[in-house]
């Protein structure tokens, strides 16, 4: 079975609408779809890489394509699990959360999207809530780090509802213009003190080698 040689497949996270799990190739298809259909207002760029300014096809494909690289450049020293959120058996986007030298300096990063007609309805909140307890609880995480550009108020919502306090700026190059990108800092005290949606982690124990937790 595929989980005995990659046990990421056997992880899951569950929230109370939600199931955060590594795709297989029929989710992935669904989570192109909800790309190809468009992802935010095109009028608006809300990521660093404009993955998002091409067609519906190519982006569909850039999905594929971009799951399929974070699975074969994975190691320990260096990994970014990227989930699908699953809302009444609906793949409705993805979260990712992902570190560098996770064993050592125990912080962790996040990215998210959500499928149009799946924005502002709380998923949003509720899978990043999901990715934080893995990272939390489940890996014994410190802090987890947040950027989204100043006209991100649903990203920055997010952030906010979790305890996540505001960490600098960093600028960006994004469609040829400046843009500043609002930094944000959840530590552990933090995190425990908004904590208020209840998550399930189960499958993990045997991923920890892969998150450089154990020996290998
Ligand atoms: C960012 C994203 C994942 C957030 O998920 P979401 O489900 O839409 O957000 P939520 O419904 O959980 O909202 C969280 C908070 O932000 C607020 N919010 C959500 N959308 C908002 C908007 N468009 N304008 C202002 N506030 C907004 C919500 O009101 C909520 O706060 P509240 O409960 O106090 O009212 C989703 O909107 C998305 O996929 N956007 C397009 C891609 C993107 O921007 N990705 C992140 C790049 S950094």
């Amino acid at each position: 079975m595929i989980a005995d040689h990659w046990p990421l497949f056997g992880l899951r996270l569950r929230t109370p609408r939600l199931e955060l799990r590594v795709p297989d190739l029929a989710d992935l298809g669904r989570l192109a779809d909800l790309a190809a259909a468009g992802v935010h207002d095109p009028a608006a760029m809300p990521f660093v890489t404009a993955w998002t300014d091409t067609t519906g096809e190519r982006r569909a494909r850039s999905v594929l394509q971009w799951a399929w690289t974070q699975w074969g450049r994975w190691s320990p020293a260096d990994w970014s699990l990227q989930l699908v959120a699953v809302a009444d058996g609906q793949v409705i986007g993805t979260q990712d959360v992902n570190a560098k030298d996770f064993a050592t300096v125990r912080v962790v990063g996040t990215g998210s999207w959500l499928g149009r007609e799946h924005q502002g309805r709380g998923f949003g909140t509720e899978m990043r809530a999901a990715v934080l307890d893995l990272a939390f609880t489940g890996l014994g995480a410190e802090a987890a780090t947040s950027e989204a550009f100043e006209d991100n108020d649903a990203s920055y919502g997010v952030s906010r509802k979790l305890g996540y306090a505001d960490d600098g700026t960093d600028w960006h190059a994004v469609r040829g213009r400046r843009v500043r990108g609002r930094r944000l800092l959840l530590d552990r005290p933090r995190w425990q003190a908004a904590r208020t949606i209840d998550v399930e982690i189960t499958g993990l124990e045997p991923c920890l080698p892969l998150f450089g937790l154990a020996g290998d």
